[in-house]
């Protein structure tokens, strides 16, 4: 994989994840699960937000005394005491970034920071500026890019760029934009800012019309080698782009997406549960990747299907990215083939084809009073069957 074929994977599950109401995390929480994403093989880890407390600090610096093999980023304002306070946090890694944001919306920068646009590019100019002085990777977002004057994006990440920042993330803060029109924004972007050939550009979707990855991957068709995501899509609102999806998309669609990660896939399935077991947001059962159902056949057609050949109904395997195998699961909708299957894995044994069909009918007749039908329900099942022949 060549440098300009290379998808870095940011991971905020500790910054914008923790961000989700109820997930806050503890010092010793977060360095498990920056761990956890150092075995991932995750780029950056974004540990979180220095100047939001003392805890939040003395966490950053504790996964920045942790981890050696991915770089470590602490997110600030565009303020003196934030910069300093991210710095000052990130310092002991190996690799450290700080990351400083200022709104460029006409109603953030009007009703949230009573500032004029040219006194926001300023503000933005300082702060990257005095974040170069304390690290030499420096992360600059236009906060709310995706409802900002196009025009106003190119003059302040120009400048941002000038000043000295690596990366330009262009954050959909409020998860509007749509596929198609976010990628434009992206590609206007990358051709008008003269110097855009200096920086990274990344994305950072939120999830609040549920297009977060879709975005993220229409960016990353226009250039975009970062993409900004968490765990589980765990993230402020609705959440923010889900990791496990992005990464499956870029390896399962490798004719159609021009990059690929250095993701250890078979990481993903342990890390989600660490997640959900830490913050206590369980993955609904029918989630991409990391949901219980995600590689479990039900249907009595599927099942056959993927018995006779496992693409028939999957597009990845369970094992790539951390589940044992995938799951027959049997209920009503099951077959004969999927029953007879379970069954001899189970070491039950029928002498004779009468005995298969009395237990199958038992079986069915079962399937339609229960959602479903556990290994201890099919030995009682064929025993009763063969007892009643
Ligand atoms: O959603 C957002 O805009 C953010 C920024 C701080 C990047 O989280
Ligand atoms: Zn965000």
């Amino acid at each position: 994989m060549s440098e300009a074929d290379r998808l870095i994977i940011f991971d905020t599950t500790l910054r914008d994840g923790e961000q989700s109401p109820g997930a806050s995390m503890t010092r010793e929480e977060k360095v498990r699960i920056a761990r956890a994403l150092q075995r991932l093989r995750v780029d950056v880890i974004e540990a979180g937000f220095p100047a939001a407390s003392q805890g939040d600090f003395e966490s950053v610096r504790a996964v920045a005394e942790t981890i050696t093999d991915a770089r470590v980023c602490g997110l600030a304002r565009a303020n003196e005491q934030d910069i300093d306070r991210a710095g000052a946090a990130v310092a002991p890694a190996p690799a450290g970034r700080i990351h400083t944001f200022i709104a460029t919306s006409p109603v953030h920068m009007e009703k949230k920071l009573q500032l004029q646009p040219d006194e926001v590019i300023e503000r933005a100019v300082t702060a990257v500026g005095r974040a170069r002085n304390l690290c030499d990777d420096v992360e600059f977002s236009p906060e709310d890019a995706g409802r900002s004057d196009p025009e106003f994006l190119c003059r302040i990440i120009e400048r941002a760029i000038a000043a000295g920042a690596t990366t330009i993330n262009i954050p959909d803060t409020v998860g509007y934009n749509l596929p198609r029109q976010f990628a434009g924004l992206i590609r206007d972007l990358r051709e008008r800012v003269p110097n855009s050939d200096r920086a990274v550009w990344s994305v950072h979707c939120h999830n609040d019309l549920g297009v977060a990855v879709a975005n993220s991957l229409a960016a990353v068709r226009e250039g975009a080698r970062q993409i900004e995501c968490t765990i589980n899509g765990l993230g402020e609102r609705a959440g923010n782009a889900a990791l496990e999806e992005i990464v499956m998309a870029v390896r399962t669609r490798q004719d159609d997406l021009p990059c690929d990660t250095r993701i250890e896939t078979r990481e993903i399935v342990p890390t989600s549960k660490l997640v959900a077991n830490i913050t206590g947001f369980q993955v609904q059962p029918n989630k991409a990747i990391v949901g219980i159902n995600a590689f479990a056949h039900e249907s009595g057609i599927h099942q056959d299907g993927v018995l006779k050949h496992r693409e028939t109904y999957e597009i990845m395997r369970a094992e790539d990215v951390g589940w044992g195998t995938n799951r027959m699961v049997l209920g009503k909708h099951s077959g004969r083939n999927a029953f007879r299957s379970r069954c001899d894995e189970l070491g039950i044994r029928f002498e004779t084809a009468a005995q298969l069909n009395e237990a199958f009918q038992r079986f069915k007749d079962l399937a339609d009073k229960k959602h479903e039908i556990f290994d201890e329900d099919l030995q009682a099942v064929a025993t009763e069957a063969v007892a009643a022949m």
